[in-house]
């Protein structure tokens, strides 16, 4: 009988090896559109040897790049080679057995018919039951072509006899305002259905993002605290200090609020405000979440300057090197208004978080690339320590962090040593990846193996990125309305600064 005076232990630890696979993966060909881009070679082709070098992919499985440039099966293989192999080619030769290649036009039928045909053969060859993935690596001006494309051609079909499951992974942007994405949307599922569709957003498969809800929902002592009554503000930010690099075309279309706030940034935002979902699902936990983009409360033209700062980055010194200022780089207009910095007050319109400011900042080329969560408690609601300290004693800050410090901190109060009672601030830290064995999943082999295994739990759903855009589309106006004021509208700040006078990090 278990003793009254030791209590009962709960104490679960799940094995370690337990938790660094999936388990059996259902076997596929992954069809990348885009296979000569930039993401592909960049992100997609090493995260895939990687699953492959640690055994994680499906016994069987194919890669199928597919793009305009006519290619063979070996120039591709060579084309993606040195990104993936560079650190450790051992298993490169098996793994690219699997890789293929196939030229396809994107406005041609009769090019997308010859796709099918080639991917039944390879179906045949590789025994992969007719589960496909289609990865939309491509620009977002083609993403309605190619899944009408894949409809009309019956590739989108699933549980027909001979294909079990076909999903389409679409990047972001997922459109570029309210109006767009609904047509990409509609357009999308006139041939997929909403359990086929994977919208990704690369910030969800980080480790520590992932971490933010069992923090939150595995823990007893930090819920009772998450709301209105203890937390003062919240503060998240990604920031970074590399400025556009050579994504000139893309940028200047998009600009920080499209590029950061619509996605990543309200995803941080949605797991740090919502409510426990009952179960970890994926239409669990998206259910709650669009709670939350539901109660932000609109950014009004009138409410907009005391709570939306904007900035572009002039010339400045970024890690001890000179930098061009944004309209200086190669590609930008001279006298472009697109935002390169942006702090935004949100508030989030419901009975836990009334009155709790969230700011969310995001920007580039600033002094430093770091992405955290900083949750502020107020200050305790009596000073019995004033004669020693005066009025104040430095508030509880909670630091979830993302990058480059992948650890939780926590800012308290202790006792100095010494005869007087004297207070100091000290920090209780938790590393991450301390007395980890296993390897570290990259998030885009994250996301790769949630999409085999059909788990949306990672990913957008078309009525958050609705409800988002919903959100944004007001700001978004008002930006191109007043940004060409220079001195209210956008402000300038230098490169490697801690951004524009006013809103510093
Ligand atoms: C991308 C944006 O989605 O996220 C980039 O398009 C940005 O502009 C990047 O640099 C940041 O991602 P990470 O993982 O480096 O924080």
């Amino acid at each position: 009988m278990e003793s009254i005076i030791k209590g009962k232990s709960h104490e679960i630890t799940t094995p370690e090896e337990e938790c660094l696979t999936t388990g059996p993966l259902d076997p596929c060909g992954i069809v990348i559109f885009g296979a000569t881009g930039d993401l592909t070679s960049r992100k997609l082709a090493p995260a895939l040897y990687n699953l492959y070098l640690t055994g994680t992919l499906p016994d069987r499985f194919f890669v199928l790049g597919a793009a305009r440039s006519e290619l063979d099966d070996e120039q591709f293989r060579d084309r993606i080679k040195k990104t993936c192999a560079e650190k450790d080619p051992s298993k490169w030769e098996e793994f690219a057995d699997h890789v293929h290649y196939h030229q396809v036009q994107f406005d041609s039928t009769e090019s997308f018919q010859e796709l099918k045909d080639a991917l039944e053969s390879l179906n045949e060859e590789y025994q992969t039951e007719g589960n496909r993935i289609f990865w939309l690596a491509i620009p977002p001006s083609l993403y309605k072509q190619v899944a009408r494309m894949l409809g009309t051609t019956g590739l989108s079909c699933e549980g027909d006899g001979r294909h079990r499951w076909s999903r389409l992974v679409v990047e972001k942007p997922v459109g570029r305002d309210l109006e767009s994405a609904q047509d990409l949307n509609s357009a999308v599922e006139k041939h997929f259905q909403e359990p086929q569709v994977f919208r990704i957003d690369h910030y969800l498969a980080k480790e520590t993002v992932q971490n933010v809800l069992v923090f939150r929902f595995a823990n007893t002592v930090f819920e009772p605290l998450w709301n209105r009554n203890f937390i003062d503000r919240v503060e998240i930010m990604a920031v970074e200090s590399i400025g556009v690099a050579n994504r000139a075309e893309y940028y200047e279309e998009s600009g920080v609020i499209r590029d950061m706030f619509q996605n990543h940034m309200m995803q941080l935002l949605a797991l740090t405000a919502m409510e426990p979902p009952s179960i970890f699902d994926a239409e669990a936990v998206r259910d709650e979440k669009i709670k939350v983009f539901k109660s932000l409360r609109p950014l009004s033209p009138d409410r907009f300057a005391e709570n939306v700062v904007l900035g572009q980055y002039g010339p400045g010194v970024v890690d001890g090197e000179e930098v061009a200022g944004y309209r200086q780089e190669p590609g930008i207009a001279p006298d472009s208004i697109t935002p390169t910095f942006a702090r935004l007050r949100v508030d989030v319109d419901n009975w836990r978080w009334q009155g709790v400011p969230f700011y969310l900042t995001s920007g580039k080329a600033l002094a430093e690339k770091r992405t955290e969560i900083r949750i502020h408690f107020k200050p305790v609601p009596h000073a019995l320590f004033r004669d020693t300290l005066g009025l104040s004693i430095s508030p509880n800050i909670l630091t979830l962090g993302i990058y480059p410090d992948e650890k939780i901190n926590l800012t308290f109060q202790t006792k100095l040593s010494g005869a007087k009672v004297c207070l100091r601030s000290v920090t209780m830290e938790f590393h991450y990846h301390e007395n980890h064995i296993g390897p570290i999943l990259d998030a885009y082999e994250k996301a790769i193996l949630d999409t085999i295994l059909g788990d949306q739990t990672l990913f957008w759903r078309q009525d958050a990125v609705e409800a988002c855009w919903a959100y944004f589309d007001p700001i978004l106006n008002r930006c191109d309305e007043i940004c060409s004021d220079r001195e209210a509208g956008l402000i300038t700040y230098p490169a490697g600064s801690r951004g524009p006078e006013g809103a510093e990090l």
